[in-house]
């Protein structure tokens, strides 16, 4: 079989023996490929199992840089990835699911946000991670749910700034550090299907609870709820609030770290504006247990990226990590 051939779709589309192992396969190929998985809290309970770190996208990001593997495999979304390689040029970085996009990213297009800021030329950007390696090489900075905050206070008062590609976060943190940056009309499907009515009837329903929510959620979730943060702060805040009962307004896959490493607790997806009772993403969900198997195995697909675009999309991603540094928030 031609195996380039077979990635027409995006992914390896092979049949697997349903009575493999593949847990202790893909441990196999681990060690046999000095390969290392790292995955997002949103990916399948599976795949979360399997990996070598789990994390949220600062801390994917820096695992990338200081991963000595040879082959990195991403079990996350295409821009995750895509940073991972920005790091390192040198190795092999596999995407289970080339499909994976993410519905953030794309609502940024660089040809319009090209235009959006020659048209406001004095602003400086900062682009959330959240976006493609041309929206990166269009930045300054980039930053993360955890350290944009810092990132922001890093810069004068006066400084004018351009904040993209997603509104919520953008206007999370104008009202958290008091400027007024120019956001990009960008959002994430995920975060912006949460439904306050359902929430607060939730709420009356579990009145102990704490709600707690990812920032990429609209301005009248977060409004309610008792904490705000990245993926990993969400979870350390359930691991540390002595409350026993949580909602949780984020992509439901965090759900499984957060029971693992607190049995005795209960969590409550945050349901969303339809008849689901939890908020999947669907890009990330895209990745399987199997296809991450055969990605392993035949080492596709892989990431690959033109030079230009990775020198120019890796200074403002350095940029982050050095203020990052120097504010504590990583080694
Ligand atoms: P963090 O894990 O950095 O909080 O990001 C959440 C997210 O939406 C990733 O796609
Ligand atoms: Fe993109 Fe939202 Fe999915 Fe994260 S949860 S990958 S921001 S669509």
């Amino acid at each position: 079989m031609n195996i380039e051939n077979n990635l027409s779709k995006g992914f390896l589309d092979i049949d697997i023996n349903p009575e493999l192992d593949l847990f202790g396969e893909i441990e196999k190929l681990k060690k046999e490929k000095n390969a290392i998985i790292l995955a997002h809290y949103y990916q399948e309970p599976d795949i979360q199992d399997v990996a070598d770190f789990i994390g949220d996208s600062l801390g994917l990001a820096q695992e990338a840089k200081k991963t000595n593997a040879e082959i990195i495999v991403f079990a996350g979304v295409h821009f995750m990835a895509e940073t991972a390689k920005i790091l390192n040029p040198t190795k092999k970085v596999l995407l289970p699911d080339l499909n994976a996009g993410c519905s953030l990213a794309d609502s940024a297009p660089a040809d319009l946000f090209k235009i959006f800021k020659q048209k406001n030329a004095e602003h400086l950007v900062i682009s959330y991670i959240n976006c493609s390696a041309e929206i990166k090489a269009l930045s300054d900075i980039i930053c993360t749910s955890s350290n944009a905050e810092k990132i922001i206070e890093s810069l004068p008062k006066e400084q004018p700034i351009i904040f993209a590609p997603d509104k919520n976060l953008g206007a999370y943190l104008n009202k958290k550090t008091g400027r007024k940056m120019l956001l990009w009309n960008g959002a994430c499907m995920v975060h912006e299907i949460f439904s306050l009515e359902k929430i607060i009837k939730l709420k009356i329903r579990h009145p102990k609870a704490k709600l707690i929510a990812h920032p990429e959620c609209e301005e009248s979730v977060l409004n309610i709820s008792d904490y705000i943060g990245s993926t990993t702060q969400l979870l350390k805040y359930s691991q540390t609030n002595s409350a026993s009962e949580f909602i949780v307004a984020t992509e439901t896959g965090i759900l499984h770290e957060m029971q693992k490493s607190n049995p005795l607790k209960t969590f409550i997806p945050a349901p969303p504006n339809n008849n689901c009772a939890c908020n999947d993403c669907p890009h990330m969900k895209l990745n399987t247990l199997e296809k991450l198997y055969l990605c392993m195995k035949y080492e596709l697909p892989e990431i690959k990226m033109d030079e230009k675009l990775r020198l120019a999309a890796k200074k403002p991603i350095d940029k982050m990590l050095e203020i990052s540094r120097a504010a504590g928030l990583i080694l």
